[in-house]
Formats: C-alpha cells, structure tokens, sequence
C-alpha cells in the first residue's frame, strides 16, 4: 500500500497558475516495488494528464533502488515504449534493460543545454522518464523549463522573432561521425543513427524522411533536416517553443560541429544571436533544477517542458527512458 501526498519544494516554480514540477512524495512506510507499481497502474492516465497540465513530475521516497526498479515502475503506466534504435537521436546510449539507458554519456564538464527530446528530428517521444541511480557529488542537476510559459513571454518582448519561429521552422544540420564518440554529447555514427550498413543503406532512409547530405573525405557525413516545426499546438490551446534551437546554437560543438552552422529558419535565413542569448537568458530565468535524490523519477511530458543537464563531478548515474506517442 503506497500513499504519496503533492507538496511543495523550494524552487518549485509557478507560472500562471500552475506549479513547477509537480513533487509527489511517497510516505515512508514498507510500501514494496510491487506496491509502487500498483500504484503508478491505478492512476497512470491521471499522471499523464498531469504531466501535460504541469510539465514534469518529480517522484520522491518512492522504494527504487536499481535500473530493474526503475523499469518496474514505469512499466507500471503502461506507456508505449519508444526505442533508440528506432530513433534518430544524436547522443551516444547503452541500454540497461529494453526500455531504460543510460541518459547522455557526454563527459561530466559538458554542459548540455535545454531542449525538446529529437525535436531536431521529425520522431520524437511524447514523455521521458529520468531516474536517479546516484547523483553527482557536485551538480549534475537536470534543468527544466516549461516552453508554453517561454513561448509567451517571447511573444510579448520579442514577438517578430516568436512570428517568425511560428510560420519559418527550422532546419538543423549536423555532422554524423563514422563510428560511434562517446566523447561527445551528439556522438551517435551515422550507421547506428540510420540503422545502416553501407552510405546507400543510409540514403535511402534520408530520402524517406526528406533530409539531404554531403560526405565529407573522412567517412563523416552531414545532413540537413526537412524544415521542421519551432513551436507546437498543445492540446490545452498553449503553444510551446518545440524545439532544439538553445540546444543546436549554443551547444552543438564537438570536434565536428560548430554551433554557428547548425541552424537557420526553414527558409535558410540567419538567427539573430543577440536575440537567441535573450532567448537563452529568458529560459533560464523560469528553469527549475531538479536537485536529484537516489530513487527520484522524474516523468517529463515532452511537448512541454525541455531538459538538459548540468555539468558535475563525480559520478553520476541518471537513467531514461522514452514514450512513445
Ligand atoms: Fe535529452
């Protein structure tokens, strides 16, 4: 038996009304997992629902200790799993059991900045999962920002650019290595990205996904998007600034990539960086930084809120894992 009460922690944001994340906090009893597990079935459209309303949930005290824990726990919901191999993500993942992985290997003084899950692709999950196997010694907490509360704001001071998001897109290009870097936060070769042995294997899907490329003379290749979406229609009537865009202009640097190219408007034209700092700037202003506990879950719907991750040190083991939409 599990019972687990909403309450209110420091740093928790509130935006028009509604609180930022949602903290469920279970209460210390000799609930088991099966216990936990029940509970999160009973309720699990409910939790959804709330995480749409909220953007993110934080589950605390609840009794997770190991990755198999974890898994239990979300199965629980019974949310379609969405696969990395199925993805196009960037980063670099081992996974741990079919639906958890480990989150972003890239190493702990790089700082990943906020962004919507493969926004930067036309497949992206609906929610993310986060669990906290042990926090960092120092830092290595998981931003998050609501981007229907900074889409509105970048309407009222700067409502060109916020225009010209909604009716432009975007197109991101990139630069896939040929074997795999764990040592960068977008490391994923183009063979795994594109479940491809040879580049016509890897054609191919670019072609059905509307992408184009180059390759280039050390077996890398680049690619660019279809024109993609900058904002998404919420079911509640919101808008959310949907997107990679802080990500891609600021943080997509490896060996490979320079930020400064890796973005225009759908139509080619240049983003503006003294307004993509204010962007930046705006969305840190209403950030709230998950301080993680061992056993915490964090449930992020998608569509709302965009995460990243501080740098830290030590070690640090966050899991995830994705749903479908
Ligand atoms: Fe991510």
């Amino acid at each position: 038996m599990i019972t687990a009460t909403e309450q209110a922690c420091d740093g928790q944001r509130n935006d028009d009304g509604s609180v930022f994340p949602l903290l469920i906090v279970c209460e210390p009893t000799t609930a088991t997992l099966e216990d936990a597990a029940a509970w999160a079935a009973e309720r699990s459209d409910e939790l959804g629902a709330k995480a749409a309303e909220h953007g993110a949930i934080l589950f605390r005290d609840f009794p997770l200790v190991t990755d198999q824990d974890f898994d239990r726990f979300i199965t629980a919901f019974g949310f379609p799993n969405f696969t990395y191999e199925d993805s196009l993500s960037n980063a670099v993942r081992t996974n741990r059991t079919e639906r958890v992985f480990t989150a972003n290997e890239a190493p702990a003084d790089v700082n990943i900045c906020l962004h919507h899950e493969m926004a930067q692709t036309p497949i992206y999950p609906s929610k993310l999962f986060f669990f906290c196997e042990k926090p960092a010694e120092q830092g290595g907490a998981t931003p998050l920002c609501r981007s229907d509360v900074l889409f509105d704001r970048m309407t009222n001071e700067m409502p060109q650019f916020a225009a010209d998001c909604a009716e432009k897109g975007l197109l991101y290009s990139h630069v896939m290595p040929a074997v795999d870097d764990a040592a960068s936060g977008m490391g994923r070769s183009w063979q795994s990205t594109w479940k491809a042995t040879t580049p016509q294997e890897a054609e191919t899907r670019m072609a059905a996904l509307g992408y184009s490329w180059e390759w280039l003379n050390d077996g890398c290749l680049k690619v660019t998007t279809p024109q993609l979406q900058a904002v998404k229609q919420l079911d509640n009537g919101r808008t959310a600034f949907f997107n990679q865009l802080i990500a891609a202009f600021h943080g997509w640097k490896d060996a490979r990539n320079d930020p400064g190219k890796s973005i225009t408007f759908g139509d080619g034209s240049p983003l503006d960086p003294a307004t993509m700092d204010r962007v930046i700037e705006m969305a840190e202003e209403i950030t709230f930084n998950v301080p993680w506990q061992a056993g915490d879950v964090a449930l992020v719907d998608n569509y709302v809120a965009m995460h990243g991750r501080r740098t830290f040190q030590g070690t640090r083991k966050v899991l995830a894992s994705l749903v479908a939409s």
